[in-house]
């Protein structure tokens, strides 16, 4: 083969190379041209050959030379540009952005559910004039048991056994010190008390469905004068009928705590069944909510009010058996897991 027909051959071949680059593998395409048009290229090299031609030749095959030259270099930068085209055409297709998807939603949080019913309850007090004070979790046996009427060696405390920190220091059993905390600051010359307090209460209790050693109630307490058994009723009926449905109704039976007398223990109609007995109700048309009583006169006079002339109703609600029998939910441990399968159903 002579020198024009390896020029000719050269151009054909580098022709048939690069229309056979693709667009992903543009970087052969610089390899190429420098093996075919760089210093050590293809081209240099057969032109290197020129020298031995005859003289008459040189001058046609120099020509032929640089329009091989020519020709390829105008095919790299028409290559070139097809293989940019089709590169962008490619990142647009696979960078491209769809302007009418929806957002990405940020999940909001919520209170959670115990919150939220005490918030309800809290609400409902407030409007009627009661007061909403905080209690102390760590609290005196004096205030949790002595001035709830609940001496040392009372048999009612084995009910209520809880996490001591030293003999006379313990995680409170129930809200019931609080009762015994405001009646101590109350000014009875400037009219009743009238408070609730919600909190966190502990007891030496197994977990399990319906149990935790540490749980929510809501203590309420009214002293005043004459105030009756018929004001707690009232009072109980309203919050009954505001938490469960205004079609509730409620039944007092005789139960018995230590700083109440009478004591009663509160059950709503059942709001599942209207009455008729169902599974909730467990078949008697009636669900216990809280316990409650007048006053006892021991607790009075501990705290320096004169049981003759003033009296009283007090009851402690749980929060999250109230929560539980609204809402359907049948696993106490479910408000403490922060779940968030369990907590955002309550948004
Ligand atoms: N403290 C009682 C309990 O935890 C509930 C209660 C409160 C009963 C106030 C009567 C009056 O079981």
């Amino acid at each position: 083969m002579d020198l024009q027909e390896q020029l000719e051959e050269l151009r054909t071949s580098t022709q048939a190379q690069l229309q056979a680059i693709k667009a992903e593998n543009a970087k052969e395409l610089q390899d190429l041209r420098v093996k075919v048009l760089g210093k050590k290229g293809s081209l240099t090299e057969l032109l290197k050959g020129l020298k031995d031609l005859p003289n008459e030749l040189r001058p046609v095959v120099g020509k032929q030379v640089n329009e091989v030259r020519d020709v390829l270099t105008k095919a790299f930068e028409e290559q070139g540009r097809i293989l940019e085209q089709a590169q962008i055409q490619a990142q647009l297709e696979s960078e491209s952005l769809d302007v009418t998807l929806p957002g990405r939603q940020i999940s909001i949080g919520n209170r959670h559910v115990l919150s939220q019913t005490s918030q309800e309850i809290e609400d409902i007090f407030l409007g009627m004039g009661y007061q909403v004070v905080d209690g102390l979790e760590v609290e005196q046996d004096y205030y949790n048991f002595e001035r709830m009427n609940l001496p040392k060696d009372h048999p009612a405390r084995d009910m209520q056994d809880t996490f001591y920190i030293s003999e006379d220091i313990l995680l409170r059993t129930h809200t019931s010190p609080v009762q015994a905390r405001t009646l101590d600051k109350h000014d009875f010359s400037k009219g009743p008390l009238k408070m609730i307090s919600p909190g966190r209460v502990f007891r030496r209790d197994t977990d399990d469905a319906t149990h935790s050693h540490q749980f929510h109630q809501i203590e309420g307490l009214v002293v005043g004068k004459n105030i009756s058994m018929g004001d707690l009723k009232g009072t109980l009926e309203l919050i009954s009928k505001k938490m469960f449905g205004e079609d509730r109704s409620i039944r007092l039976r005789p139960s018995y705590f230590p700083f109440t007398e009478p004591s009663v223990e509160v059950d709503v109609s059942c709001f599942k069944c209207g009455g008729e007995g169902c599974n909730v109700c467990k078949k008697t048309g009636w669900i216990e909510i809280l316990g409650a009583g007048m006053v006892h006169p021991r607790v009075l006079e501990m705290a320096g009010v004169d049981a003759e002339e003033y009296s009283g109703f007090a009851f402690g609600l749980g929060q999250e058996r109230i929560a539980m029998l609204r809402y359907g939910i049948n696993d106490i441990r479910g408000f403490y897991q922060g779940d968030s399968r369990f907590t955002e159903q309550f948004k």
